[in-house]
């Protein structure tokens, strides 16, 4: 099982950002954990503040990996290309948010990347990756 974490804007600061709204984890420092508590899955990660940057990385693993579980940040609300871009390729996306953007601005509320994803998981914290994780495994 192949699945390719993609982080978008500004969660490359992640540990230092708004903590108390993202947590005072760093990403690295998750992803090793999950690393260890997932064996058995091949788990690749990357991350870039560019839309286009994140569009060719869905076309570079969206037709050999088993899945890619993707939190495009702030594009989730507004990027038509990354939507474009989940439906052109035939691997699932599972959309992730670490918070639960409903509870958030009503700008968060709604996502452009939704409709083509296989599911949505956010309010979680960093475990909203590794839910979805588990349901790639579990599909
Ligand atoms: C986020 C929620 C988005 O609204 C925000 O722009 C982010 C992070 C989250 O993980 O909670 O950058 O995707």
């Amino acid at each position: 099982m192949r699945i390719q974490i993609i982080n978008g804007p500004n969660l490359n600061l992640l540990g230092v950002r708004e903590p108390d709204v993202y947590g005072s984890t760093g990403f690295e420092t998750y992803l090793a954990n999950l690393r260890k508590q997932y064996p058995q899955a091949e788990i690749e990660y990357f991350q870039s503040n560019v839309e286009g940057t994140l569009v060719d990385k869905i076309h570079e693993v969206g037709f050999s990996f088993d899945g890619i579980v993707l939190n495009a940040g702030a594009y989730t609300h507004t990027s038509l290309a990354l939507l474009d871009a989940i439906k052109a390729v035939s691997t699932p996306v599972i959309e992730v948010h670490i918070s639960n953007v409903h509870q958030r601005e009503a700008f968060r509320h709604h996502s452009m990347i939704s409709a083509g994803c296989k599911g949505v998981i956010c309010g979680f914290g960093l475990d909203s990756y590794r839910l979805a994780i588990e349901a790639f495994l579990h599909s």
